[in-house]
């Protein structure tokens, strides 16, 4: 059987799409190989929302044909994922021995395509085009591909982006918002929920515009579909929510809220504008739903946001910001943030830094701008000189840092639940949780510990991580 290696740049969605080709191809026999020299198949699933992620991939790609060129083994190759939508054919001009170049609408089709390429059947393919339907492709998991049950999975529930953010590659790499039926996605959540999972995070690049384009046939049953994992659960209908007002997204949460046996939801990415009143109050409505949001701010500059086409303004973000801290005390927020946009001046970074003072964010991501083709902001003027991009991210990481390491050590001596993941990566005698405002605790654990609920009293921190011991709480 062949084997295939599977490397993956870029989000959570990225990580989601890659796993779900990866149990694909373990569904039609492949195996799943440890590292690429080992492998029959190597994919690298892309990113290219800034250019040193294209670089990096292509620099890989580069790295393993010439391994596999001096070492006269012959391996197929493929490029998937957004640098395969927005660069295509290119790729292969670029590095000829690539076989397979693979879009975002795709997926899907991985198998099909290596057991063409395989059997020699087909020379070279590119598949960038759009596919009706793709957005509800990405739905199988691969739970037991470690032979242990997973706590967290990640659900796709929607693709493509039509914010049109200035300096966004996005709705170029992903397409238009599509998004899958509220009774497919509850069926895949279902189904994890009975095979062990309990904690569920929902993805999509803009989750808080979840079916705003399909309206009302976000309820429709596909034909398709798999039955409930449970017969006797009451068959979901809309009329048996109590808010018909609130959004698809809010919708969504609340019908993921009813499964038995999921104790945690979560979503990633959202937009701050998609806070509407509805999904504010869900924080304080429904209590599996972690207090933890990701608010993607960009920029403190209402100048600068206007410039990235954000829709909102700094005092709107803050007003945000506010209203989930009164709807749930505690909740982590987090943020990404660009520094060296297109004629950000030492004033406009101030209002960055004094926004992240009066917020306190729990981390924050910070990139430096980085110019996408065919993107609005990478034709402005005043672009911003690399060393000054640089100045301003150390600056900004200082000050995020600070912040963050006050916010994690106030943690010290408080007691906190946990839902254990499974053993470290870095040390398998710790095993490792997070809390519901999404931190990770590290403890001396065990495997009866994994999929568990725990208390834990947090007794020192490190870098973006509290050390807990669970049995001062339990004596
Ligand atoms: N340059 C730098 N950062 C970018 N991001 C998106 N596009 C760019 C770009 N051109 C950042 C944004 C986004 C995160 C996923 O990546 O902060 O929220």
């Amino acid at each position: 059987m062949p084997s295939v290696f599977i490397k993956t740049y870029g989000c959570q969605m990225n990580e989601r799409d890659s796993e779900a080709v990866a149990a694909q191809l373990v569904a039609k026999g492949y195996v799943l190989a440890k590292s690429e020299a080992a492998a029959d198949v190597v994919l690298l699933n892309t990113c290219s929302v800034r250019d040193f992620a294209e670089q990096k991939a292509i620099n890989k790609m580069g790295n393993i044909l010439g391994t596999a060129r001096s070492e006269q083994r012959t391996q197929i190759t493929g490029f998937m994922g957004c640098m395969a939508q927005s660069r295509g054919r290119e790729l292969i001009d670029r590095l000829p021995d690539v076989d397979l170049v693979l879009g975002t609408q795709k997926f899907h089709r991985a198998a099909e395509y290596l057991d063409e390429l395989l059997a020699g059947k087909r020379d070279k393919i590119v598949d960038v085009e759009a596919e009706a339907k793709s957005e509800a492709t990405i739905r199988e998991h691969l739970l037991n591909g470690s032979a242990k049950t997973s706590v967290s999975a990640f659900v796709s529930i929607m693709q493509g982006c039509n914010q049109h953010c200035t300096f966004c590659i996005v709705p170029a790499t992903r397409g238009e918002e599509r998004s899958r039926t509220i009774p497919d996605i509850v069926a895949e959540c279902r189904e994890l929920a009975a095979r062990g999972v309990r904690e569920i995070t929902l993805l999509g690049q803009i989750v808080t515009s979840y079916g705003r384009r399909e309206q009302r046939d976000i309820w429709q049953v596909t034909s398709d579909m798999k039955q409930p994992a449970e017969p006797h659960e009451t068959p979901l209908c809309h009329s048996s929510l109590s808010t018909l007002h609130s959004s698809p997204f809010v919708q969504l949460l609340e019908a993921v809220h009813e499964i038995d046996g999921l104790e945690r939801i979560r979503f990633t990415s959202p937009h701050p504008k998609g806070y509407g009143d509805d999904l504010v109050a869900a924080y304080a409505r429904l209590p599996k739903l972690c207090e933890s949001a990701h608010l993607p701010l960009q920029s403190g500059s209402d100048r600068l946001l206007k410039l990235m086409h954000r829709g909102y303004t700094r005092e709107k973000f803050l007003g945000l910001t506010r209203k989930l801290r009164r709807a749930r005390p505690g909740i982590g927020l987090t943020t990404d943030i660009i520094v060296g946009f297109p004629g950000e001046t030492e004033e406009d970074f101030e209002q960055t830094l004094s926004l992240c003072r009066e917020v306190e964010f729990d981390n924050a991501y910070i990139f430096k701008y980085s110019p996408r083709r065919d993107t609005p902001a990478a034709a402005m003027p005043d672009q911003v000189p690399v060393a000054v991009r640089e100045e301003r991210n150390h600056r900004l990481l200082d000050l995020v840092n600070d912040i963050a390491a006050r916010k994690y050590d106030a943690f010290i001596g408080r007691q906190v639940q946990i839902l254990v993941e499974g053993p470290s990566r870095k040390n398998a005698a710790r095993y490792t949780g997070r809390t519901r405002c999404n931190k990770i605790v590290l403890f001396d654990g065990g495997e009866r510990h994994r999929g568990q609920l725990m208390d834990v009293k947090i007794e020192r921190t490190g870098s973006f991580t509290l050390y807990g011991d669970p049995a001062i709480v339990n004596v």
